[in-house]
């Protein structure tokens, strides 16, 4: 049988793709194993689907119907989970999106990279699989209730599924805070009562665009920041009266800082942002704890990068720690750092720390960051890592790379075999990129050992920690 775009067809759910797709098998003229992704489908799932596309290696179904429910299935916790984009693991138990996470990013390396001996941990998952970020965006939007735009009632949410310009009213939501709930609903209450108009932007018309809460989960401080269009936000001190003395009555944790980002966008301009602290301190203060129980303070401003799970981040940092093995005579090069905070987890333990990020207000931070944290043997400077690093003359002891999804280009892995550091540790967020660049890495180096760690316990995310040792050539 030539499988064809439209055709219907039973299959079973074998497994997860890395980025949350259903894997099924299916013969397909002289090929047994023939991949076909469906979406929202869990492991085990026997569903009916219709093939939207059909391409040599592959096709992609849409689900029609599940038939028969795997035994592994369990009820989301959340009522948005049929119409909100994130957390879309929530219908397998956390024990096994773990096993999933596992197996994708072992599976990565040894078929895509081609690597088959090393040091494999297991998963490292986090110790609160609820109420892990610290930093949550909520939209605002009108209800999406078939009414006239003047009659619709404003909506305080996040965004449907595949729908980016719509809002739906959030009611829960288990990512940040137990008060959550409560602060949105207090929220799109004042707005609708003082009738703050949504941001639009089919007519470009309105006012409001975000709201970001971002909540220092060591240091139990808030950052409200509410993101407007070019338009002022009129009852500035009624939303600081709503956010501080009135935030018990309703339910929620008062804010420590609050901001109100004008977003000016002018043709043929860049978009600037023009932040007016209105309330509290100008930065949300966060703590991290080393392995020696000392902490480093972050300072962070409203669009300052920081890791978005505090506590699991302070994990992945000392794993980074313990498999550089870095000694008082190491010069570490921290590439990818952006605000420093690996760098700066290493400090204490090396000669020197030297990072880049090609984000300036990134580097501006991290910069801040050693300053406040009395560290005086870390630079960082702002640029292409490859760029910046090619020129200097210094030789590192010990590279380590936390490049985004797209993983490392050609010309720094060159670069990294030139230069020949004895250790390298590479921190990843994508295990596809990942094993394609330890296939070249490995030419010079050894595979020691994979640490995958999970930061996002409900999103297909996974983070993984290698450590790579050269070889003598
Ligand atoms: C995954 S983040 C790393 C963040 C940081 N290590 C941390 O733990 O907070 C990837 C970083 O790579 C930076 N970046 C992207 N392309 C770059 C390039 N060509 N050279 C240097 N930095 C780059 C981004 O600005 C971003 O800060």
């Amino acid at each position: 049988m030539k499988l064809k775009k439209h055709d219907q067809l039973s299959v079973k759910i074998e497994k997860l793709a890395f980025g949350g797709k259903g894997i099924a098998y299916v013969q397909n003229e002289d090929k047994d194993n023939f991949v076909i992704f469906v979406d929202n489908v869990v492991p085990g799932d026997e569903v009916n689907i219709k093939l939207n596309k059909v391409k040599s290696n592959f096709a992609e179904g849409s689900l029609v119907e599940i038939t028969k429910l795997s035994p592994i299935r369990i009820q989301a916790r959340c009522p948005h989970f049929d119409t909100c984009g994130g957390c879309t693991l929530q219908t397998i138990p956390y024990e096994e999106q773990l096993k999933i996470k596992e197996s994708q990013v072992r599976e990565s390396i040894e078929h895509i990279g081609n690597i088959k001996e090393m040091d494999f941990k297991p998963i490292i998952g986090c110790d609160s699989e609820w109420f892990y970020r610290n930093k949550m965006e909520f939209s605002f939007g009108y209800e999406d209730d078939g009414k006239p735009l003047s009659e619709k009632k404003i909506a305080v949410g996040l965004h449907p599924k595949y729908r980016r310009y719509d809002v739906f009213e959030l009611k829960e939501c288990y990512l940040e805070s137990e008060d959550t709930g409560n602060f949105v609903k207090a929220v799109q209450k004042f707005m609708r009562d003082l009738q703050v108009a949504p941001y639009h932007s089919r007519t470009n018309s309105g006012v409001l665009r975000s709201i970001t809460v971002r909540e220092g989960k060591r240091s139990g401080e808030r950052l409200v920041n509410i993101l407007t269009s070019g338009e002022d936000f009129e009852p500035k001190n009624e939303f600081i009266n709503l956010l501080t003395k009135e935030s018990d009555k309703n339910g929620f944790k008062a804010a420590t800082s609050i901001y109100i980002t004008k977003q000016v966008i002018k043709k043929g301009q860049r978009t600037r942002f023009e932040e007016e602290l209105i309330y509290g301190e100008p930065y949300l203060l966060e703590l991290m704890k080393l392995e020696n129980s000392t902490e480093l303070k972050f300072e962070i401003l409203p669009q300052a990068f920081f890791q978005t799970n505090t506590l699991q981040a302070e994990i992945l940092y000392a794993k980074v720690l313990e498999l550089g093995e870095i000694k008082s005579t190491s010069t570490v090069f921290d590439l990818f750092c952006g605000t420093g905070t690996i760098g700066l987890f290493c400090a204490h333990k090396a000669k020197k720390i030297f990072g880049v990020d090609i984000n300036q207000s990134a580097i501006e931070n991290a910069n801040s960051n050693a300053k406040t944290n009395d560290i005086q043997n870390a630079t960082f400077v702002a640029g292409d890592a490859f760029k910046v690093i090619a020129e200097l003359e210094e030789k590192p002891d010990i590279i380590i790379v936390d490049p985004p999804r797209s993983g490392l280009n050609e010309d720094l892995i060159n670069h990294i075999l030139k230069i020949k550091a004895k250790r390298l540790i590479y921190v990843s967020c994508n295990p596809t990129t990942l094993a394609r660049d330890l296939k070249f890495l490995c030419e010079k180096y050894k595979l020691q050992t994979v640490q995958p760690i999970d930061m996002f316990p409900h999103t297909y995310h996974v983070e993984t920690v290698c450590e790579l040792i050269l070889q003598n050539n």
